[in-house]
């Protein structure tokens, strides 16, 4: 589905975030990304769906490379990749149904969405969403009333509605607390397996990789240094990812 091919991203300062990046996401996979901060999680995140411009290599989405399009095509491609952030990004004093109603702006429009005028099919959407993500009966709560966890759900359910075909999410759980992160982590299994949305997560800790990724990719300095399963990063693995004073803990 994804297709990601020597890819470089060098920041107008000079900054060469990421240096001939390249693997692939196949459809339906639960991928995580690990590294250091500062290793260009973000970065290539924010590549996958044109929040930057790329400096050098491939994107395939599908075969089209995302890398080259512009205006309607862009607008029409992003469409298909949702994105959750480390700090949920709601809107704090709107109520969780219109925070997820406000998801599907890339189809409704922003003038319709500035006016509320979404359709009853919207309205249907939004449900089932908020729904799948355990909150049915807090629609009409404020988001900022939530606690973290809720909130990052409200965010998936958000993402849900534009329909994607790809979620991306950056550090979803960096915020919240170890029992508010399986929860979090476990509604993005389940939109994953339930719902079939190919799901690409930057992760810190390598627990919850070992507990929810179907494989792993790490960066370092910018450079894809590890590709594979969870299970199959050992202790060497471990230290050439984090540095060798690194000790890995375990998140319950
Ligand atoms: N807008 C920017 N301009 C210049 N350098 C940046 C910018 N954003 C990130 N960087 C740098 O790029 C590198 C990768 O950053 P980032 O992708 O945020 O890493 P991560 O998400 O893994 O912590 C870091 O050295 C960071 O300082
Ligand atoms: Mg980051």
């Amino acid at each position: 589905m994804l297709e990601i091919k020597n890819l470089n991203k060098v920041y107008p300062n000079g900054l060469h975030a990421l240096k001939n990046v390249s693997f692939n996401v196949p459809q339906g996979e639960f991928l995580v990304v690990i590294g250091l901060s500062g290793s260009g999680k973000s970065t290539m995140l924010r590549c996958v769906n044109r929040l930057h411009d790329v400096s050098g290599g491939e994107i395939l989405f599908n075969g089209v490379d995302t890398t080259k399009l512009k205006g309607k095509a862009l607008r029409e491609m992003r469409a298909n990749i949702g994105m959750i952030f480390q700090h949920f990004n709601l809107i704090p004093r709107k109520t969780v149904l219109q925070n997820v109603l406000s998801g599907n702006l890339s189809r409704t429009g922003i003038f319709k969405s500035i006016l509320g005028m979404y359709t009853k099919e919207d309205k249907e959407r939004a449900m089932k969403y908020i729904e799948i993500v355990g909150l049915k009966g807090k629609e009409k709560n404020r988001a900022d009333a939530l606690s973290g966890g809720q909130q990052q759900r409200v965010a998936i359910a958000r993402a849900l509605m534009q329909n994607p075909k790809i979620l991306l999410a950056d550090e979803p759980v960096a915020s919240l607390d170890p029992a508010t992160s399986h929860s979090v982590m476990q509604y993005l299994k389940k939109v994953n397996e339930e719902l079939g949305v190919t799901v690409i997560c930057n992760l810190h800790f390598l627990s919850l990789v070992r507990q929810y990724a179907h494989r792993v990719v790490a960066l370092k300095g910018g450079v894809l240094i590890y590709e594979g399963k969870p299970s199959e990063i050992n202790e060497q693995w471990f230290k050439t990812i984090y540095g060798e004073d690194a000790v890995e803990v375990t998140i319950n």
